[in-house]
């Protein structure tokens, strides 16, 4: 559906994000008919550049991030002809703030104004006093913030107190791209649309969670910003979190953006604290060694940044959640960059049968949802060996392929939130309050890592982890799923 005509203000228009990411996105959904032709796209960045040389970037970095047969030299124009650009430090005041508002005078006042903030977030409290100042705040004005807000607890709290300033709460849209993946919206769908799962979904059956974020990729060319954080700030705090309130969470009253986000802010609250005397046991850290990966070598994590550094390119964390509903119930969480493969997937791992009947317990059901890639629903049953007579059991799994109509690939997760933020809804962005409980609980492990009270280990590029991550489950009898 289409929507209402709006500016969207891209700040950090240069950038790794917006060339990737926010532009390609855009245009798909110019593609699909979802962006009205008086929509108005304005990089702005330091870099100096007319709006001719931003539209050839842009131009490259669609050839660049989308598959040639999506790209007609029709639409591409369509698209090139709603963009416009300005040089501005933002963080700055300054004449330049008068382009900006210019190019906004051109169109109603009224209409929805996006501001995008893809900058470092530090900038983000003095973008949003500039706005101010230059009077470009207006009531249909919103303000999407791009992770990570901050870096502890500290660094949060000022960057949501600057942009807090200027932004009520209700126009401040802090997007997390997890949540605008199919299979994680999913979760709720199948929770709480099936009985039979929903009935199932507690401590009483359901012996161990686990979430798996892990990619073959390593720091590319991001790591200056990424030897600042690491997996657990890079991944965990955010996206994994999101990932386990939705699986977690009690069933919220609506799909409102309230009741869901208080539903999930219950579940960070009740995450068991892990302290400087627990982190050895529920926390593992590991760092990249050269490798091969997709078949090709590559360089350990530290010959890649040629300095030495104690940031973790990998983390395996056992959490617990203090409910009634999940006690004694460990939630497996982890992230790898220069994995073996590519995969993101929730696996619930069910009680085994208590039936003596077949001589050997039956394997446990083992429901696997898969986030990316071949996006779908696994479950494995146990069903009769049909090459035995006797009641011999072996295992069988149900695997539902969740695809688009025709076969189409999905839509990356900024599209949809790229445009909920211009329709004004905001269930897929994450509150304040969610941010900050997520830091109380992931300071203290940063803190136990800087410490040392952990080992940083080490794993090859192109592996599965370091062999301590196992340990992590095996005093509960679990294995790592490996993806097929
Ligand atoms: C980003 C991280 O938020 O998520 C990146 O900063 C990571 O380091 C990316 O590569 C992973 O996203 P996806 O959608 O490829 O799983």
């Amino acid at each position: 559906q289409q929507v209402e005509p709006f500016d969207y203000v891209i700040f950090g228009a240069t950038g790794d994000l917006t060339m990737r990411k926010l532009l390609p996105a855009l245009y798909n959904r110019l593609r699909m008919d979802q962006i009205p032709d008086d929509a108005c796209i304005i990089g702005a960045a330091r870099t100096e550049l007319d709006r001719e040389a931003y539209v050839a970037r842009a131009r490259d970095a669609l050839e660049r991030f989308l598959p040639s047969d999506i790209l007609s030299p029709g639409l591409v124009e369509r698209f090139l002809a709603r963009l416009d650009y300005v040089t501005l430090d933002s963080s700055r005041e300054g004449p330049q703030w008068e382009n900006l508002k210019a190019l906004l005078a051109k169109t109603q006042p009224d209409r929805v104004r996006v501001y995008y903030f893809a900058t470092a977030p530090q900038l983000y409290g003095g973008i949003s006093e500039n706005l101010h100042r230059y009077g470009l705040i207006t009531p249909t004005s919103r303000v999407v913030l791009e992770k990570p807000i901050g870096t502890d607890m500290a660094t949060a709290t000022a960057i949501n107190d600057g942009v807090g300033q200027y932004f009520p709460e209700k126009q401040i849209y802090r997007i997390d791209h997890y949540l605008g993946k199919e299979t994680v919206q999913n979760v709720l769908a199948l929770r709480f649309a099936n009985p039979l799962m929903n009935a199932a979904w507690s401590a009483e059956h359901i012996e161990s969670v686990q979430i798996t974020a892990a990619e073959t990729v390593g720091v590319e060319g991001r790591a200056a910003y990424y030897d600042t954080s690491g997996a657990l700030r890079d991944m965990i705090q955010n996206h994994l979190l999101q990932v386990l309130c939705l699986v977690a969470m009690e069933a919220p009253d609506s799909l409102e953006a309230d009741a869901v986000r208080n539903a999930k802010l219950a579940v960070l609250n009740a995450l068991r604290p892990i302290t400087d005397a627990t982190a050895a046991t529920e926390t593992v850290r590991a760092q990249y060694t050269a490798g091969v990966v997709d078949g090709e070598n590559v360089p350990g994590y530290l010959e890649e940044l040629g300095k030495p550094s104690a940031t973790e390119t990998y983390a395996a964390i056992r959490a617990w959640v203090d409910t009634p509903r999940w006690k004694g119930v460990p939630f497996y969480i982890r992230t790898a960059k220069r994995s073996g493969r590519k995969v993101s997937e929730i696996v619930i791992t069910f009680r085994p049968a208590a039936t003596t009947m077949f001589g050997a317990t039956p394997a446990s059901n083992r429901l696997v949802l898969r986030v990316q890639p071949n996006e779908g629903v696994e479950l494995r049953l146990n069903v009769k060996n049909p090459a035995l007579d006797v009641y011999n059991l072996h295992t069988a799994d149900l695997d539902a392929k969740i695809r688009m109509e025709g076969g189409m690939p999905f839509p990356d997760s900024y599209e949809r939130l790229l445009l909920d933020a211009v329709r004004g809804d905001p269930v897929l962005f994450i509150r304040r309050d969610e941010v900050e409980a997520a830091w109380r609980w992931a300071e203290p492990i940063l803190d136990a890592w800087k410490h040392d009270k952990v080992p940083m280990q080490t794993y090859s590029a192109g592996s599965y982890g370091p062999e301590q991550a196992t340990r992590l489950l095996a005093g509960h009898g679990d294995t790592w799923h490996e993806a097929a």
